[in-house]
This record gives C-alpha cells, sequence and structure tokens, in this order.
C-alpha cells in the first residue's frame, strides 16, 4: 500500500526501512503520520522476508517534533479521553523485530523520542537532537523524560530537559544515547543498512529473543532480569535454529537457518 507520510522500502534481503516523508513540516509527526507509521510497522513485523526494521527521516530531518499545530488547540479532556499519543507506544509494544533509527538533522521533542523508542540508535554527527518542550510551554509526552534519562543520567537528562537546549549527535554518542554517530548522511545510511544486513543474516528466533530480553532490562530489577533471560535462553533450546548454528560451529560451516 502506498502512504501519504511515508516511504517503505526493502533495502537488502530481510531489512524493511521505513522513511519519514512529510518534507514541508520537517516531518512534524500528526496523527495521520503516526497511525501511518503503526501501519508500516505492523506490516513488516508480520512479513516472512523481513527481519530488521530501519526507521529514518531525510537528511534535513529525523522528525522536526509532534506536530505544535495539532496539539496547540487540544483541551485537557480531549487529550485525556482520547488518550493522545497512547498510539505511539505501539511500535514499542507490537513490533517484535529489532528497529534500527537513522536520524539525520532534526530529531527533536517527539521526533527525540520517536528515536529513543527504537531498538538502536544511529545518527549523524551533526544530528540535532533535543526536548525543547519546555520552550512551548509544555513537557515530554512520548517517554522522553524516562528514557532520556534512563540513557544520559538524570542531571544531564534534567539539565536538557529543564532548559530544552538541543545537542548534537557527536554528544548523542559520547553520552550513549546514540550507538554510534557518522561523519556524514551517506555514511550513516550505509553504516544503519550494514547493520541491518548483518542482524537479517541470523536466526529470527533469536535476533526476536535478544530484543525481548534486552527491552525488558529497561523495566526489571536485576535479578528478575536475569530470571526472565534464563527461561528465554531455556526456551530457544526448543528452536531449530539453536540446533542448526550449534552443529554448524562444530561442522565448521556456514548456518543454513530456517527462522524455525
Ligand atoms: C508542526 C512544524 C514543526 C512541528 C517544523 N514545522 N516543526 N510544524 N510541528 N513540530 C514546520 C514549520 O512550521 C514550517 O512550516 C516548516 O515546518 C519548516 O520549518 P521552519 O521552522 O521554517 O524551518 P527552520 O527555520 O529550518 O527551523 C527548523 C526547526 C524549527 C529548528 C526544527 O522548525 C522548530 O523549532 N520546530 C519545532 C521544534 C519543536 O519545538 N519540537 C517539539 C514539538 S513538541 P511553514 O508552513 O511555516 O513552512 C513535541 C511534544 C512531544 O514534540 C510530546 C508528545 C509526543
Amino acid at each position: 500500500r502506498s502512504y501519504e507520510y511515508l516511504l517503505t522500502s526493502k533495502p537488502k534481503p530481510g531489512v524493511g526501512q521505513v522513511t519519514l516523508n512529510r518534507p514541508k513540516a520537517l516531518n512534524a509527526l500528526c496523527t495521520p503520520l503516526i497511525t501511518e507509521l503503526n501501519h508500516a510497522l505492523r506490516e513488516f513485523n508480520s512479513a516472512d522476508d523481513v527481519s530488521v526494521i530501519i526507521v529514518t527521516g531525510s537528511e534535513k530531518a529525523f522528525a522536526a517534533g509532534a506536530d505544535i499545530k495539532e496539539m496547540a488547540p487540544l483541551t485537557f479532556s480531549e487529550a485525556y479521553t482520547k488518550s493522545f499519543i497512547e498510539s505511539w507506544s505501539s511500535l514499542t509494544t507490537q513490533v517484535k523485530k529489532p528497529i534500527l533509527a537513522a536520524v539525520s538533522g532534526h530529531a527533536l521533542g517527539g521526533g527525540c523520542e520517536l528515536a529513543m523508542m527504537c531498538d538502536i540508535l544511529y545518527c549523524t554527527e551533526a544530528a540535532n537532537f533535543g526536548q525543547p518542550e519546555i520552550k512551548l510551554g509544555t513537557i515530554p509526552g512520548a517517554g522522553g523524560s524516562q528514557r532520556l534519562t534512563r540513557a544520559i543520567g538524570k542531571s544531564k537528562a534534567m539539565e536538557l530537559i529543564l532548559t530544552g537546549k538541543s545537542f548534537s549527535g557527536a554528544d548523542a554518542e559520547k553520552w550513549g544515547l546514540a550507538a554510534k554517530a557518522f561523519p556524514s548522511y551517506e555514511a550513516l545510511m550505509e553504516g544503519v543498512t550494514k547493520t541491518a544486513e548483518t542482524i537479517a543474516g541470523y536466526s529470527k528466533v533469536a535476533i526476536i529473543g535478544a530484543k525481548e530480553v534486552v527491552n525488558k532490562s529497561q523495566d526489571l530489577g536485576l535479578r528478575d532480569g536475569v530470571e526472565y533471560e534464563r527461561r528465554v535462553f531455556h526456551s530457544i533450546f526448543g528452536s531449530q535454529d539453536q540446533k542448526i548454528g550449534m552443529k554448524a560451529f562444530a561442522e565448521k560451516r556456514k548456518a543454513e537457518w530456517t527462522h524455525q
């Protein structure tokens, strides 16, 4: 299907890509865009020929935030009764396959939050991150206060959220928010595609299991988290690919995954 605010593609075997495409508004995340994004992610999540998903924007903007013009007139009762922004969480609750964010240009407010919802964050050194909501008389509403704080620590997150100051992709990498910052947009897109291809070369069962257990570390205490990991680890002995992978190692050849 074709979308109004997105482009979708399959740049490599096993890799699905969603490109936010609302250039006139620097990819501001209006509700219809989020609805389309959820749809596209659900499609890739259930596609047999996709193991990994890339979410990206343009060179100029990953996303400049939630749509300020859409939010401006919203009342408390509308926001509360219609659970404004809740649908954004589908990305973290409904997609089992890893999502790689490739961020170039602006990733502000909801744009920064969207990037942080993804499983691996890559960016350009010059990317422009920030949670500027305070300047609009509001606060982050799509997990920014929680995910930024977990990623870079309380004091720095507090400083950024209270001042609304932006930070660069180079800083994001230095502080551990981004896994890697690349010197150019081209290098970013090449790098993210390469990582996606590497991951897509493994067993889908193991990929999904690995994502699940790493994400549990964000919700559970250490003891519960380690126990959870062990349960999932045990269950993977029920997969064909665990037998295939270990047998291939012993026989010094490349594993041919069945994804079963
Ligand atoms: C709606 C937006 C927008 C946004 C940009 N535009 N950001 N529209 N919502 N978040 C629109 C502009 O109105 C303008 O439309 C067009 O995109 C180009 O933007 P310019 O400002 O002309 O571009 P530039 O001068 O290059 O400045 C880029 C910018 C600036 C620094 C990114 O646009 C900006 O500050 N944007 C807002 C960033 C922000 O505050 N984000 C947080 C939003 S709150 P026209 O029609 O005039 O050409 C948020 C809350 C999250 O995200 C909580 C829950 C999710």
